[in-house]
């Protein structure tokens, strides 16, 4: 392959070496909807904005790195999923992707449930004023403690992953006093199109109990033995990040077939499921992810027609998207620090954060894109790798985007969707202070978690 031999790095499609990209975006400058939260724009300086305030005035006030969080577009995602699935579903957020006592309250103003997988996440939830009962509780291990305050504060739910939990939790909650409402979670068996690490639902990984072998089968009569539980539902969760409806479908299906054998075998018809989370966003301009809308109906269309065949009154659905509501709110501002040219291979733009504050590049080698939002440039594109500041090759949040080829130190770029995921898998790697999570709404901004300092790190670190 030819390469290119300008002095600012490789430049032209036609002479740039293999990688994760298409052809240079049209214009650098546009800051394309499908990935950016709803209220970001340029303001007439070209300076990109969110919430109506400029990134270079963020950036002044708050430093960087950070994550903005648009908490407009957050409150209207929440709205149409639960406008989507209306009165007879509910929508259970799933905390895992993004969590914090502003963001509970969100919710609950704006009328959702909230998935909890630990007993750090029912902590926030409780602690923000969620209502017990609109709280799922997770986890493939929960501990006694876990399942005790969850008992105690009266979750909605706890969703069963395993036949030693079936009895942990009846015998917690009999203790107790209280029968505890639960959910079984089962593998289906589908193979989700996904990356490995982030797929749940074939049979030879750590979560649920599987269909296959009468396992599931086996759980359920199990739980509506023991008087400690009350046995509302089945649960399955294919993955994560899923553009195809193709799973669920499946999903969906073997799991009112269970519906039946249940109903055959006991001559209970369980009243609820829940098909999970792992709906799909847009990374990058690429990417076509599916509207709340018509993921209910397509939902709802397909229990409803796998029930009628099998006879049964169609259940309450339930679902859980993390991803789908926060992913695409929030976006990470960095400022550049170097601007590195490797002639004939691609021009490393290293920022002030990394793999700390963005590890899914590293751990699924996920694609984002990048824009230069502190100006506009008319400068040429030019194949750029952002990579953090770690002591680690494979610190890349950005493998491979064209940014403008007179990019310089001082410049700040942003990661857009990087609300889900982010914040809450970042790490001190290297004593690295994890980023404050600043929301934007109308002309305000606010931090909701605040940055860490190296008083914090001093604080653990107990000598
Ligand atoms: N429900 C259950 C039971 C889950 O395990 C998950 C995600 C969700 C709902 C929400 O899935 P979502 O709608 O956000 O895709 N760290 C990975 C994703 C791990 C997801 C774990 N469970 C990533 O960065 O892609």
């Amino acid at each position: 392959m030819s390469r290119s031999a300008h002095p600012a790095g490789p430049r032209h499609a036609d002479v740039l070496p293999e990688g994760h990209y298409s052809a240079p975006p049209a214009d650098l400058n546009h800051l394309d909807p499908k990935v950016w939260a709803r209220t970001v724009t340029r303001d007439e300086r070209g300076v990109a904005t969110v919430g109506g305030i400029a990134v270079d005035a963020l950036a002044e006030e708050f430093g960087t790195p950070a994550y903005f969080l648009d908490e407009t577009d957050f409150r209207a995602r929440c709205r149409a999923w639960a406008e989507a699935f209306g009165k007879d579903a509910d929508v259970f957020y799933a905390g895992k992707a993004f969590l914090s006592r502003a963001v509970v309250r969100w919710l609950k103003e704006e009328g959702l449930n909230l998935d909890v997988c630990s007993g750090g996440e029912l902590t926030t939830a409780l602690s923000a004023g969620m209502p017990a009962e609109r709280i799922a509780f997770h986890g493939n291990n929960k501990s006694e403690e876990e399942i005790r305050t969850a008992v105690e504060a009266g979750v909605g739910r706890i969703v069963l992953d395993s036949f030693q939990e079936i009895v942990r939790v009846a015998h917690i909650a009999q203790s107790l006093g209280k029968r505890q409402r639960v959910q079984i979670r089962v593998t289906v068996g589908v193979e989700a199109h996904t990356h490995e690490f982030i797929a749940t639902a074939h049979e030879d990984q750590k979560f649920g109990i599987a269909l296959a072998g009468g396992q599931a089968a086996e759980a359920v009569r199990r739980a509506l033995k023991l008087d400690g539980l009350e046995l509302i539902g089945i649960h399955s969760h294919i993955g994560s990040q899923i553009f195809d409806m193709a799973g669920f479908e499946v999903s969906a299906r073997r799991v009112v077939q269970l519906l039946a054998e249940v109903r055959d075998e006991h001559g209970v018809e369980l009243p609820e499921i829940d098909l999970g989370g792992g709906l799909g966003i847009a990374y990058t301009s690429e990417d076509d992810p599916r509207e709340p809308h018509e993921i209910a109906k397509a939902l709802s269309e397909i229990v409803t027609r796998e029930c009628e065949s099998a006879g049964l009154r169609t259940p309450r659905i339930s679902v859980e998207p993390g991803r789908a509501i926060v992913g695409p709110t929030a976006f990470t501002l960095y400022r550049v620090g170097t601007v590195k040219p490797l002639e004939g291979l691609r021009t490393y733009v290293s920022v002030d954060g990394g793999m700390s504050d963005n590890i899914r590049t590293a751990l699924y080698d996920a694609e984002y894109s990048v824009s230069l939002v502190s100006r506009t440039s008319e400068a040429e594109p030019m194949l750029s790798r952002v990579v953090g500041k770690h002591c680690e090759s494979g610190d890349i949040v950005v493998r491979d985007a064209f940014l403008p080829s007179d990019l310089a130190p001082g410049d700040l770029i942003a990661v857009p969707a990087t609300g889900a995921y982010c914040r809450s898998m970042a790490s001190n790697y290297n004593h690295a202070l994890r980023p404050p999570v600043v929301a934007v709404r109308e002309g305000e901004a606010r931090v909701i978690v605040r940055r860490e300092t190296e008083e914090d790190l001093l604080r653990l670190d107990v000598g």
